[in-house]
């Protein structure tokens, strides 16, 4: 496994690789691995001949209030894990090499970026978009592969590189879920453990919903009204947002017609969790 620190390196092996007429398969993470980002790079080893994986914890993501400076970091332990699934390329730039001074370019997508986590998040998705336009053009990928827990990253990117007219396919992989139904994430780290049990009812309403929805009820205003209750009635959670979107432009709906996402963000001690559920989709643990 090769480990490049520089952009211009990185590019200039890519380009390589391409004139070999190989494929290449990239995925973007911030590190301190976990089954979800093993499982990316599993599906994504299928589809390429050279996987790519950048670890980089991304500055202009973070609000000033948030963990950036305590984001769980392993580089070592990544190296294992990633070894492990056969990746072929780890790239690990240091932050002069993806901001230099001077730097001064964002890309900002619009009209996704505005609801859900854009609301308590304001500017994150500007930094996931530029950090991954940037990502893309440095790793040169054939195909990129995305999770779907963080749905609203997931339709962003789509968004993006279809309005880009970026040439590179978007896969997006099912949410990875402890046994218990924990959705997995490198913050899981920082709960307690009374915080963890508490932490369960965001997966438990999930399965809520779908039962209601599945049962025949169709309006998000009595869906949402069930799973806030679910959450409230453990402790520790304090409830960002709870909502019921349609899929393509995460629009609120009133009802669920079209295919729609339930999307919720949780504050369970400090530590804020998000987890969706797409209505009608397999949701068993
Ligand atoms: P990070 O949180 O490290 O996640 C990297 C990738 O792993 C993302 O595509 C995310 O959706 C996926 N992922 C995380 N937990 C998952 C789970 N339980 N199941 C399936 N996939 C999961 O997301 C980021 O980093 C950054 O915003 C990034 C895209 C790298 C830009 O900085």
């Amino acid at each position: 496994m090769k480990i490049i620190n520089s952009a211009r390196e990185m590019q200039l092996y890519a380009e390589d690789l391409r004139l070999q007429g190989k494929r290449i398969s990239f995925v973007p993470t911030m590190g301190y691995f976990h089954e979800g980002h093993l499982a990316l790079m599993r599906e994504a080893k299928k589809t390429g001949d050279c996987l790519v994986v950048s670890i980089y914890v991304n500055p202009t993501q973070f609000g000033p209030k948030e963990d950036l400076a305590k984001y769980p970091r392993d580089f070592d332990r990544d190296c294992r894990m990633a070894q492990s699934v056969g990746v072929d390329v780890i790239f690990f730039p240091p932050n002069e090499e993806m901001y230099p001074a001077g730097y001064q370019t964002y890309v900002n997508v619009e009209k996704v970026t505005l609801n859900l986590c854009g609301l308590s998040r304001p500017g994150h998705f500007r930094g996931v978009t530029t950090v991954c336009a940037k990502l893309f053009n440095i790793v040169k990928p054939h195909v990129a592969v995305f999770g779907k827990k963080d749905f609203q990253q997931y339709i962003t990117i789509k968004r993006m590189v279809a309005d880009l007219n970026l040439d590179l396919e978007i896969k997006g992989l099912a949410t990875v879920r402890e046994a218990d139904g924990l959705a997995m994430s490198s913050r899981n780290v920082y709960l307690k453990e009374e915080e963890r049990k508490s932490a369960l009812q965001l997966s438990r309403s999930l399965q809520l919903a779908q039962k209601l929805y599945a049962g025949g009820e169709k309006s998000s205003k009595i869906i949402i009204a069930a799973v806030t209750e679910l959450i409230k009635s453990v402790p520790y959670t304090d409830i960002d947002y709870v909502k019921i979107c349609d899929t393509e432009n995460l629009a609120d709906v009133e009802n669920i017609i079209g295919e729609s996402v339930i999307a919720l963000a949780v504050r369970v001690g400090a530590t804020r969790l998000i987890d969706n559920h797409v209505f009608g989709e397999y949701l068993k643990f």
